[in-house]
């Protein structure tokens, strides 16, 4: 059988649409920053769910918008640190300066939204989102 271009074209572009369907990215916005931030505490809903996530399980050690309590201010140590150190850090735990943060692997919730909980510390790092409750983008 004659394999044609085409065929090895077409046979490509399925098997890239097959994948990227696994990896379903979140949306990046046109400035490259994963949330978006309106009329100071609306975010889109993936920040949304973020922010529950992070309120969940998070906020006891790290404070209620990220600010620090008994563990670091994250809005200020995400300053520096990239998306996938977050995502290592957070699966792995961390032993600090102020004590130890357990591993989170193992705890689906966190792991499957920790892109989720990166958009909105990353927001609030970036200062585009203040200390204030988020509410959805109507
Ligand atoms: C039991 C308390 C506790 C909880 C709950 C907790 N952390 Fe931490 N976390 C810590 C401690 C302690 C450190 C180390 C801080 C230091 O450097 O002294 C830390 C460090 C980090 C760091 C590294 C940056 C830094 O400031 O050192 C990130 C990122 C982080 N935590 C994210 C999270 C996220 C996301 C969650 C929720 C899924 C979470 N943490 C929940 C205690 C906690």
């Amino acid at each position: 059988m004659k394999i044609s271009l085409r065929y090895i074209m077409a046979s490509v572009a399925v098997i890239c649409s097959f994948t990227s369907a696994l990896f379903i990215p979140l949306p990046v916005l046109a400035d490259g920053r994963p949330y978006t931030v309106k009329q100071n505490n609306k975010v889109d809903s993936d920040t949304f769910i973020g922010y529950k996530v992070y309120r969940t399980w998070c906020a006891r050690c790290h404070g209620t918008f990220g600010q620090g309590l008994a563990a670091s201010d994250l809005t200020n140590t995400l300053k520096n640190t990239d998306r996938d150190d977050f995502f290592k850090i957070v699966a792995r735990g961390k032993k600090g300066r102020m004590g130890e943060m357990p591993a989170w692997q193992s705890n689906d919730n966190v792991m499957k939204n920790r892109d989720r909980i990166y958009s909105y510390l990353r927001a609030r790092a970036d200062g585009a989102l203040g200390a204030v409750t988020p509410e959805l983008i109507d």
